[in-house]
C-alpha cells in the first residue's frame, strides 16, 4: 500500500500521526506499507515555496492513495489564489479529478447525549453526503474581480456544470445508493438556477437506469431545514460543489462534532484521497486536544476504498466504538462523567483497542 502521506497545516499533522499510528497497528506488517510524506499548504511555502509543490503533486500522483491532514493559515483568502495555503486542496483535487467526495454522517450511539438535536431525532442516524468536488461555483469561469458600469468595484464566481460531469456524479450516487437503503436525494436550486435545472433532468435521466432506487429531489434550503428537523429521511444525498460543502458541515453537527468525521474523494477508480472533514482549527493547533478521530475514520475509508480491505474498516471502527464506550473523549465531545483525552491519548487507546480487541 503505497500512501502519500500530506499533513499540511494546523491541527493537520497531530490528528494525521496518530492516523498513521493506527493505520501501522491494523495492517501489522509494516512490509505491506510505504508511506511517503511530503509538504502542503503553508509547510509547502515553507520548505518549497509553493503551497502546492510540483514535488507533492508528484507523490500524490504516484500513490495508490493520499492521507491528508488540513492546509491553510489564517486569513489566507488575502493572499492570490497559486500561492494561497488553504487553496492547495482544491487545486490538488481538481489536478487528481477527485471529484467524487464521501461524507458520511453516522452515529456513534455512545455519543448521542454529544449532538445538540434530540436523542430521537439523531439516534441511529446513518446516512451519506455525496459531494460533487472538482466542478460548480468553486472552479467556474470567468471569475475575479471588476469594476462594474457604474465604477464599483465587484467580485464575481460563475456556477456551471457540464452534462457529464453531473452524470458521472449521478451514477456513482445511484450505486452507492444500491449498496446501501437504495434511496437518492438529488440536492439543487432548481426554482432559481439554470445549472440546478440541468442538474435535476440528468439525475431524472440516470435514475431511470437505477428503477431500484427510490430518487427524490429537494431544494437546498429545505434539505438544510429538513437535515436538522428529521435527518434520518435521508439515505444517500447528492449535491454540487458549493451546496455539498454547506450540507455536509450541518450534517456534521448532528453526530456531535465535525471531529468525527472522514471523507474519501475519488476520482472513479480505487485511488483517492481521505481527510478528515474538519479544517485546520489555528485556534487549538499545538496543544495536543484536538479529536483524531476523524483522520482516524480517513484510514479505514481509505482500507475499504483504496485497498479493499473491509475487514480491515471494521477492525478501526469497532476499535473507535470501544473507546468511546469505555469513555475517551477529546474536548469537542465532552460530557461530564467521561474521560477527557488529548490527541495523542486517544491515538493510544485506539491502537491499544486494536491490538486487544475484546472479545
Ligand atoms: C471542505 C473545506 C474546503 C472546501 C476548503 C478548506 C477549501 O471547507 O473540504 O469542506 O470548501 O471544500
Ligand atoms: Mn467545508
Amino acid at each position: 500500500m503505497k500512501i502519500a502521506v500530506l499533513a499540511g497545516d494546523g491541527i493537520g499533522p497531530e490528528v494525521t500521526a496518530e492516523a498513521v499510528r493506527v493505520l501501522k497497528a491494523v495492517v501489522g506488517d509494516s512490509a505491506a506499507l510505504e508511506l511517503v510524506e511530503a509538504p502542503i499548504g503553508q509547510a509547502g511555502v515553507d520548505a518549497a515555496g509553493d503551497p502546492l509543490p510540483q514535488e507533492t503533486l508528484a507523490i500524490a500522483r504516484k500513490a495508490d492513495a493520499i492521507l491528508f491532514g488540513a492546509a491553510g493559515v489564517p486569513g489566507d483568502e488575502q493572499i492570490p489564489y497559486a500561492m494561497r495555503p488553504g487553496a492547495s486542496l482544491l487545486r490538488l483535487r481538481k489536478h487528481l479529478d477527485l471529484f467524487a467526495n464521501f461524507r458520511p454522517a453516522i452515529m456513534f450511539p455512545q455519543l448521542v447525549g454529544a449532538s445538540t438535536l434530540r436523542p430521537e431525532v439523531v439516534e441511529g442516524l446513518d446516512l451519506l453526503i455525496l459531494r460533487e468536488l472538482t466542478g460548480d461555483i468553486y472552479f467556474g469561469e470567468p471569475r475575479g474581480f471588476r469594476t462594474s458600469a457604474s465604477g464599483e468595484r465587484q467580485g464575481f464566481n460563475t456556477m456551471v456544470y457540464s452534462e457529464s460531469e453531473v452524470e458521472r456524479i449521478a451514477h456513482v450516487g445511484f450505486r452507492a445508493a444500491r449498496g446501501r437503503r437504495r434511496k437518492l436525494c438529488s440536492v439543487e436550486k432548481a426554482n432559481v438556477l439554470e445549472c440546478s435545472q440541468l442538474w435535476r433532468e440528468i439525475f431524472i435521466r440516470v435514475g431511470q437506469e437505477y428503477p431500484d432506487v427510490e430518487l427524490t429531489h429537494m431544494f437546498v434550503d429545505a434539505a438544510s431545514m429538513m437535515l436538522i428537523r428529521a435527518p434520518k429521511q435521508f439515505d444517500v444525498v447528492v449535491t454540487g460543489n458549493i451546496f455539498g460543502d454547506i450540507l455536509s458541515d450541518c450534517a456534521a453537527m448532528l453526530t456531535g462534532s465535525i471531529g468525527m468525521l472522514p471523507s474519501a474523494s475519488l476520482a472513479g477508480g480505487s485511488f483517492g484521497l481521505y481527510e478528515p472533514v474538519h479544517g485546520t482549527a489555528p485556534d487549538i493547533a499545538g496543544k495536543d486536544i484536538a479529536n483524531p478521530l476523524a483522520a482516524i475514520l480517513s484510514v479505514a475509508l481509505m482500507l475499504r476504498y483504496s485497498f479493499d480491505r473491509p475487514d480491515l474498516d471494521e477492525k478501526i471502527q469497532a476499535a473507535v466504538s470501544t473507546v468511546l464506550s469505555d469513555g475517551y473523549r477529546t474536548t469537542d465531545i465532552f460530557e461530564p462523567g467521561s474521560r477527557k483525552v488529548g490527541t495523542r491519548e486517544m491515538g493510544d487507546a485506539v491502537v491499544a483497542a486494536i491490538r486487544n480487541p475484546p472479545r
